[in-house]
Protein backbone atom coordinates (compact mmCIF):
# COMPACT_ATOMS: atom_id res chain seq x y z
CA UNK A 1 0.00 0.00 0.00
CA UNK A 2 1.43 3.42 -1.16
CA UNK A 3 1.95 6.46 1.52
CA UNK A 4 -1.11 8.22 -0.13
CA UNK A 5 -3.34 5.15 0.05
CA UNK A 6 -2.41 4.66 3.63
CA UNK A 7 -3.25 8.39 4.22
CA UNK A 8 -6.58 8.30 2.84
CA UNK A 9 -7.52 5.67 4.65
CA UNK A 10 -5.96 7.09 7.79
CA UNK A 11 -8.59 9.91 6.98
CA UNK A 12 -11.34 7.61 6.33
CA UNK A 13 -10.73 5.66 10.07
CA UNK A 14 -10.73 9.79 11.14
CA UNK A 15 -13.60 10.55 9.61
CA UNK A 16 -15.54 7.51 10.82
CA UNK A 17 -14.59 8.26 14.51
CA UNK A 18 -15.58 12.02 14.31
CA UNK A 19 -18.49 10.58 12.76
CA UNK A 20 -19.46 8.05 15.48
CA UNK A 21 -18.12 10.47 18.25
CA UNK A 22 -20.52 13.74 16.83
CA UNK A 23 -23.88 10.57 16.90
CA UNK A 24 -22.49 9.59 20.60
CA UNK A 25 -22.24 13.61 21.57
CA UNK A 26 -25.82 14.23 20.10
CA UNK A 27 -27.49 11.18 21.58
CA UNK A 28 -25.49 12.26 24.83
CA UNK A 29 -27.12 15.55 24.84
CA UNK A 30 -30.59 14.73 23.70
CA UNK A 31 -31.41 12.20 26.32
CA UNK A 32 -30.05 14.83 28.81
CA UNK A 33 -32.66 17.24 27.67
CA UNK A 34 -35.51 15.09 29.58
CA UNK A 35 -35.46 13.58 33.36
CA UNK A 36 -35.82 9.78 33.47
CA UNK A 37 -36.68 8.82 37.21
CA UNK A 38 -38.03 4.88 38.46
CA UNK A 39 -39.89 3.66 40.95
CA UNK A 40 -38.57 0.41 42.36
CA UNK A 41 -39.16 -2.15 45.24
CA UNK A 42 -41.45 -4.80 46.16
CA UNK A 43 -45.01 -6.04 46.08
CA UNK A 44 -47.13 -3.60 47.61
CA UNK A 45 -44.53 -0.80 48.39
CA UNK A 46 -46.18 2.40 46.99
CA UNK A 47 -44.90 2.53 43.62
CA UNK A 48 -47.86 3.28 41.97
CA UNK A 49 -49.68 5.49 44.53
CA UNK A 50 -45.90 7.47 44.85
CA UNK A 51 -45.34 7.63 41.03
CA UNK A 52 -49.00 9.28 40.49
CA UNK A 53 -48.17 11.85 43.35
CA UNK A 54 -45.09 12.95 42.10
CA UNK A 55 -46.70 13.12 38.31
CA UNK A 56 -49.18 15.06 39.53
CA UNK A 57 -47.04 17.54 41.78
CA UNK A 58 -45.29 18.02 38.60
CA UNK A 59 -48.10 18.06 36.14
CA UNK A 60 -48.78 21.13 38.37
CA UNK A 61 -45.82 22.76 37.94
CA UNK A 62 -46.07 23.00 34.75
CA UNK A 63 -43.76 20.20 33.57
CA UNK A 64 -44.67 18.06 30.30
CA UNK A 65 -44.50 14.59 32.30
CA UNK A 66 -45.06 11.21 30.75
CA UNK A 67 -46.06 8.00 33.35
CA UNK A 68 -45.43 4.73 32.05
CA UNK A 69 -45.26 0.79 33.64
CA UNK A 70 -43.12 -2.01 32.68
CA UNK A 71 -43.21 -4.63 31.94
CA UNK A 72 -45.12 -2.87 29.47
CA UNK A 73 -45.28 0.67 28.66
CA UNK A 74 -45.27 0.13 24.67
CA UNK A 75 -47.59 -1.09 22.14
CA UNK A 76 -45.43 -4.50 21.58
CA UNK A 77 -44.20 -4.39 25.35
CA UNK A 78 -47.77 -5.00 26.67
CA UNK A 79 -48.47 -7.41 24.03
CA UNK A 80 -45.14 -9.54 25.50
CA UNK A 81 -46.60 -8.42 28.83
CA UNK A 82 -49.50 -10.51 28.66
CA UNK A 83 -47.38 -12.98 27.38
CA UNK A 84 -45.43 -13.15 30.89
CA UNK A 85 -48.24 -12.28 33.20
CA UNK A 86 -50.57 -14.86 32.10
CA UNK A 87 -48.04 -17.19 32.64
CA UNK A 88 -47.33 -18.87 29.61
CA UNK A 89 -43.99 -18.32 29.20
CA UNK A 90 -43.67 -19.83 32.57
CA UNK A 91 -42.93 -23.35 31.42
CA UNK A 92 -40.06 -22.33 28.85
CA UNK A 93 -38.28 -21.58 32.25
CA UNK A 94 -36.88 -18.29 34.19
CA UNK A 95 -33.95 -17.60 31.21
CA UNK A 96 -36.82 -17.11 28.82
CA UNK A 97 -38.56 -14.85 30.78
CA UNK A 98 -35.57 -12.81 31.43
CA UNK A 99 -35.71 -12.29 27.37
CA UNK A 100 -39.01 -11.36 27.14
CA UNK A 101 -38.88 -8.81 29.57
CA UNK A 102 -35.20 -7.74 28.17
CA UNK A 103 -37.36 -7.63 24.64
CA UNK A 104 -40.15 -5.89 25.92
CA UNK A 105 -38.11 -3.04 28.13
CA UNK A 106 -36.36 -2.98 24.34
CA UNK A 107 -39.97 -1.81 22.62
CA UNK A 108 -40.90 0.35 25.83
CA UNK A 109 -37.04 2.45 25.45
CA UNK A 110 -36.87 2.48 21.94
CA UNK A 111 -40.52 3.51 21.11
CA UNK A 112 -41.79 5.30 24.34
CA UNK A 113 -38.71 6.53 27.05
CA UNK A 114 -35.56 7.45 24.92
CA UNK A 115 -38.40 9.53 22.37
CA UNK A 116 -39.83 11.01 25.37
CA UNK A 117 -36.74 12.09 26.91
CA UNK A 118 -35.37 13.49 23.17
CA UNK A 119 -38.35 15.71 23.62
CA UNK A 120 -37.37 17.24 27.01
CA UNK A 121 -40.14 15.36 28.50
CA UNK A 122 -40.04 13.66 32.50
CA UNK A 123 -40.61 10.27 32.14
CA UNK A 124 -41.79 8.65 35.31
CA UNK A 125 -41.46 4.42 34.96
CA UNK A 126 -43.15 2.13 37.65
CA UNK A 127 -40.65 -0.55 37.79
CA UNK A 128 -37.34 -0.58 35.36
CA UNK A 129 -33.60 -1.98 35.10
CA UNK A 130 -33.41 -2.81 39.04
CA UNK A 131 -36.68 -5.59 39.07
CA UNK A 132 -34.94 -7.37 36.39
CA UNK A 133 -31.41 -7.64 38.55
CA UNK A 134 -34.31 -8.53 41.72
CA UNK A 135 -37.04 -10.51 40.34
CA UNK A 136 -34.81 -12.75 37.33
CA UNK A 137 -31.49 -11.74 38.91
CA UNK A 138 -31.65 -12.65 42.55
CA UNK A 139 -34.25 -14.83 43.22
CA UNK A 140 -34.99 -16.22 39.86
CA UNK A 141 -31.29 -17.71 40.30
CA UNK A 142 -29.74 -16.43 36.85
CA UNK A 143 -26.18 -15.87 36.18
CA UNK A 144 -25.46 -12.02 36.70
CA UNK A 145 -23.24 -12.06 33.33
CA UNK A 146 -26.47 -13.09 31.72
CA UNK A 147 -28.76 -10.41 33.48
CA UNK A 148 -25.85 -7.58 33.03
CA UNK A 149 -26.15 -8.21 29.01
CA UNK A 150 -29.66 -8.67 28.78
CA UNK A 151 -30.14 -5.52 30.68
CA UNK A 152 -27.41 -3.37 28.87
CA UNK A 153 -28.58 -4.66 25.17
CA UNK A 154 -32.36 -3.86 26.72
CA UNK A 155 -31.91 0.06 28.02
CA UNK A 156 -29.14 0.73 25.35
CA UNK A 157 -27.71 3.58 26.95
CA UNK A 158 -30.94 5.12 28.59
CA UNK A 159 -30.06 4.80 32.08
CA UNK A 160 -32.60 6.28 34.33
CA UNK A 161 -31.06 9.45 36.18
CA UNK A 162 -33.08 8.60 39.43
CA UNK A 163 -34.15 5.32 40.65
CA UNK A 164 -36.55 5.57 44.06
CA UNK A 165 -36.17 2.11 46.21
CA UNK A 166 -39.61 1.88 48.03
CA UNK A 167 -38.56 -0.09 51.30
CA UNK A 168 -40.76 -1.93 53.06
CA UNK A 169 -40.10 -4.79 55.50
CA UNK A 170 -41.33 -8.14 54.27
CA UNK A 171 -43.81 -8.23 57.28
CA UNK A 172 -45.37 -5.15 56.42
CA UNK A 173 -45.42 -5.99 52.66
CA UNK A 174 -47.41 -9.07 53.67
CA UNK A 175 -49.65 -7.22 56.39
CA UNK A 176 -51.10 -5.01 53.52
CA UNK A 177 -51.58 -7.89 51.20
CA UNK A 178 -53.54 -9.60 53.95
CA UNK A 179 -55.56 -7.14 54.86
CA UNK A 180 -56.31 -6.75 50.98
CA UNK A 181 -57.10 -10.56 50.33
CA UNK A 182 -58.23 -10.88 54.66
CA UNK A 183 -56.82 -13.89 55.12
CA UNK A 184 -54.63 -15.41 57.46
CA UNK A 185 -50.98 -16.49 55.57
CA UNK A 186 -50.19 -20.20 54.48
CA UNK A 187 -47.23 -22.18 54.26
CA UNK A 188 -47.17 -20.52 50.82
CA UNK A 189 -47.25 -17.20 51.91
CA UNK A 190 -44.61 -18.43 54.74
CA UNK A 191 -42.18 -19.13 51.81
CA UNK A 192 -43.12 -15.78 50.10
CA UNK A 193 -41.98 -14.03 53.22
CA UNK A 194 -38.15 -15.43 52.40
CA UNK A 195 -38.44 -14.59 49.12
CA UNK A 196 -39.68 -10.97 50.03
CA UNK A 197 -36.88 -10.41 52.21
CA UNK A 198 -34.46 -11.32 49.85
CA UNK A 199 -35.63 -9.55 47.13
CA UNK A 200 -36.27 -6.10 49.96
CA UNK A 201 -32.10 -7.10 50.07
CA UNK A 202 -31.17 -7.07 46.67
CA UNK A 203 -32.89 -3.67 46.16
CA UNK A 204 -30.92 -2.40 48.89
CA UNK A 205 -27.68 -3.72 47.72
CA UNK A 206 -28.15 -2.13 44.50
CA UNK A 207 -29.18 1.36 46.04
CA UNK A 208 -25.85 0.87 48.23
CA UNK A 209 -23.39 0.13 44.89
CA UNK A 210 -25.18 2.91 43.16
CA UNK A 211 -25.90 5.85 45.39
CA UNK A 212 -25.38 8.57 42.54
CA UNK A 213 -28.40 7.14 40.86
CA UNK A 214 -30.59 5.36 43.68
CA UNK A 215 -32.35 6.63 46.95
CA UNK A 216 -33.95 4.66 49.42
CA UNK A 217 -37.02 5.85 50.81
CA UNK A 218 -38.77 4.29 54.01
CA UNK A 219 -42.00 2.83 52.72
CA UNK A 220 -43.93 2.40 56.21
CA UNK A 221 -44.34 6.06 56.24
CA UNK A 222 -47.41 7.84 55.52
CA UNK A 223 -47.98 8.68 52.12
CA UNK A 224 -48.01 12.29 52.39
CA UNK A 225 -44.72 12.03 53.99
CA UNK A 226 -43.11 10.00 51.45
CA UNK A 227 -44.75 12.29 48.82
CA UNK A 228 -42.70 15.02 50.34
CA UNK A 229 -39.75 12.78 50.45
CA UNK A 230 -39.82 11.78 46.54
CA UNK A 231 -40.32 15.21 45.41
CA UNK A 232 -37.90 16.41 47.35
CA UNK A 233 -35.20 13.88 45.79
CA UNK A 234 -36.71 14.85 42.12
CA UNK A 235 -36.76 18.63 43.03
CA UNK A 236 -32.84 18.46 42.97
CA UNK A 237 -32.43 17.55 39.42
CA UNK A 238 -35.25 19.56 37.90
CA UNK A 239 -34.43 21.70 35.14
CA UNK A 240 -33.72 25.36 35.24
CA UNK A 241 -33.88 25.13 39.53
CA UNK A 242 -37.57 24.69 39.10
CA UNK A 243 -38.73 26.80 36.60
CA UNK A 244 -41.04 24.99 34.66
CA UNK A 245 -39.87 22.99 31.58
CA UNK A 246 -42.50 24.27 28.97
CA UNK A 247 -41.02 27.89 29.50
CA UNK A 248 -36.92 26.33 29.34
CA UNK A 249 -38.82 24.65 25.98
CA UNK A 250 -40.19 27.84 24.85
CA UNK A 251 -36.88 29.88 25.37
CA UNK A 252 -34.66 27.89 24.05
CA UNK A 253 -36.27 27.66 20.57
N1 LIG B 1 -47.28 4.82 52.70
C1 LIG B 1 -48.28 3.94 52.75
N2 LIG B 1 -48.75 3.50 53.93
C2 LIG B 1 -49.75 2.61 53.98
N3 LIG B 1 -50.36 2.08 52.91
C3 LIG B 1 -49.93 2.48 51.69
C4 LIG B 1 -48.87 3.43 51.55
N4 LIG B 1 -48.66 3.64 50.23
C5 LIG B 1 -49.53 2.86 49.57
N5 LIG B 1 -50.31 2.16 50.45
C6 LIG B 1 -51.36 1.20 50.13
O1 LIG B 1 -50.69 -0.05 49.91
C7 LIG B 1 -51.25 -0.70 48.78
C8 LIG B 1 -50.16 -0.87 47.71
O2 LIG B 1 -49.80 0.42 47.19
P1 LIG B 1 -49.32 0.55 45.67
O3 LIG B 1 -50.29 -0.10 44.75
O4 LIG B 1 -48.99 1.98 45.43
O5 LIG B 1 -47.98 -0.30 45.74
P2 LIG B 1 -47.10 -0.88 44.55
O6 LIG B 1 -45.71 -0.80 45.06
O7 LIG B 1 -47.42 -0.18 43.29
O8 LIG B 1 -47.59 -2.38 44.50
P3 LIG B 1 -47.46 -3.45 43.32
O9 LIG B 1 -46.04 -3.90 43.29
O10 LIG B 1 -48.37 -4.55 43.76
O11 LIG B 1 -47.90 -2.78 42.05
C9 LIG B 1 -52.42 0.15 48.32
O12 LIG B 1 -53.60 -0.38 48.89
C10 LIG B 1 -52.09 1.52 48.85
O13 LIG B 1 -53.24 2.28 49.10
MG1 LIG C 1 -48.10 -0.92 41.42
Amino acid sequence: MTNAALGGSFRQINQLNRTDMHADLEELVSLTKGLFVTFEGGEGAGKSTQMRLLADSLSGRGYDVLTTREPGGSLGAEAVRHVLLSGAAESFGVRMEAILFAAARSDHVEEVIRPALQQGRIVLCDRFMDSSRVYQGVTGNLEPGFVETLERVAVNGVIPDRTIIFDLPAEAGLERARRRSNEEPDRFEKEQLETHEKRREAFLDIAEADPERCCVVDATLPPEVIAAEVLRLVEALLPGDGEPQSSRVEAAS
